[in-house]
């Protein structure tokens, strides 16, 4: 009989594309098979997060419920960026967790299982060219890593602690897993890293000189593929090259995530953004005279350390300005490794919460009046995921989700769909044949 893995992750698509790999690992080379029963399983992975604090104490509250639910003899391994930087005090503070793997250490996962007390949570290691084996949870969404780690240093994020140096992946290792994956039957790739376009500042070897939009054309010429998303871009890196290659090239999905951060100028320069509140309006906007269906998403953090009620209502006014189709938001969190845990005039909890209310409260007013105004519009969707009661559930172009009636045959498909019900954040519609 197969030994069983059961696999939980935290955090971003980055983690989720990590989750992916150790299980091709696991699967192919250790003869494991997935469950998604915990009581059965032989090994328990955590992949954790560490962005904010909560996944941090989500972590150990968990290794705490599986060494009461786990068989006798099973393992729990510890993966991810929390592993990264508490390397092993996880061990001190979980003496039960049998290996301590961290982000970008992946590939030694089979090592991992095989060597007691295993740890390996080197930010630097460079496993950019190993030959993972291949798993994806569906070829419907098929990421592809593009780059590794980050060097901006912003100074509330603890990620350059956890992933390391900015490294890009060689651009024949990226179109030879886009055309795997578009040979297994996606239309879609989903490029991932935590500056996309900063790509190509740094190889970990001799590479030809190329940037993000270079790379994004190369891609587009892949035969059979018929829509590129990616994440994450960098608002100081969105040049004119950048946001003309975004409007011109059909394949690109027009959906753009600019992070904010915040809109006050003074704050994103402690925060140390590199952009002026000014540059990231002025970009937005081209972008929506460049294209007008294009929709941009967001990341906004309340409260940061010295955040002034006018710091706040600047961020507001950015968002009556762009409009953003989509808004994460979240209240500053204090990070250890990171300038800001230690800046003066942290914002007393109170504030934050307020602030993260006001904010969201704004938003949900302008994303009711952008999804009414989607009623009677037609989209063409590809469709990525069944959902309950024989519907299912895909993307326009711009990121809207939309779901429809319909099953299997449609997953994978691209459809036309005129839109008939509007929601905050699901349209619904009906397919146009
Ligand atoms: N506190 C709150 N939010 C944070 N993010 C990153 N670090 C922190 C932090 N210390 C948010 C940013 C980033 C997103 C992935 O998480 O908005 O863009
Ligand atoms: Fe992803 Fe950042 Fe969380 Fe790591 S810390 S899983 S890179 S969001």
């Amino acid at each position: 009989m197969s030994k069983k893995l059961y696999i939980e992750t935290l955090g971003c698509a980055m983690n989720v594309r990590d989750s992916e790999r150790m299980i091709a690992e696991l699967t192919t080379k250790e003869g494991y098979e997935v469950t998604t029963d915990k009581k059965e399983a032989d090994l328990i992975l955590i992949n954790t997060c560490s962005v904010r604090e909560k996944p941090v104490h989500k972590l150990f509250s968990e290794v705490g419920g599986f060494l009461k639910e786990k068989k006798e003899g099973a393992k729990i391994g510890v993966c991810g960026c929390t592993a990264s930087h508490l390397g092993s005090e996880i061990f001190k503070r979980a003496p039960q967790v049998d290996f301590v793997l961290g982000a970008r250490n992946i590939s030694r996962i089979t090592e991992a299982i095989k060597t007691p007390k295993f740890i390996s949570n080197d930010i630097n290691y460079d496993e950019s060219d190993f030959a993972f084996a291949d798993f994806r949870n569906s070829i419907y969404k098929s990421y592809v890593n593009i780059m590794i780690g980050c060097d901006k240093h912003c100074a509330y994020c603890i990620v350059p602690h956890t992933r390391g140096d900015e490294l890009s992946i060689p651009k024949n290792i990226i179109l030879n897993e886009v055309k795997k994956a578009v040979s297994n039957g996606a239309s879609e790739v989903f490029l991932l890293g935590q500056n996309v376009n900063n790509y190509g500042k740094r190889f970990s070897s001799n590479h030809s000189k190329m940037d993000f939009s270079d790379l994004l054309n190369e891609i587009s010429e892949v035969d059979g593929l018929e829509r590129i998303r990616f994440t994450s871009p960098h608002p100081l890196h969105m040049d004119d090259k950048f946001l003309e290659t975004f409007a011109k090239n059909p394949k690109i999905c027009k959906s753009m995530h600019m992070p904010l951060q915040s809109g006050s100028t003074s704050i994103l320069k402690a925060m140390k953004r590199g952009y002026t509140r000014e540059w990231f309006i002025n970009r937005a906007l081209k972008l929506r005279e460049l294209v007008p269906s294009a929709s941009i998403s967001t990341d906004i953090i309340v409260a940061f350390p010295g955040e002034s009620d006018e710091d706040f209502e600047l961020t507001l006014d950015v968002m009556r300005k762009i409009r953003f189709e989509q808004i994460f938001s979240f209240k500053y969190s204090k990070r250890p490794l990171t300038p800001a845990a230690t800046m003066p005039n942290q914002i007393p909890e109170n504030i934050a919460s307020a602030r993260l209310t006001k904010l969201q409260s704004l938003y949900n007013e302008i994303l009711d009046e952008i999804s009414a105004a989607q009623l009677n519009k037609t989209y063409k969707v590809y469709f990525e995921e069944l959902r309950e009661n024989q519907t299912i559930a895909g993307r326009s172009d711009n990121n809207f989700l939309i779901v429809v009636n319909g099953s299997e045959e449609l997953l994978g498909k691209m459809v036309d769909v005129k839109i008939t019900k509007t929601s905050r954040t699901t349209l619904y519609g009906e397919i146009q044949s």
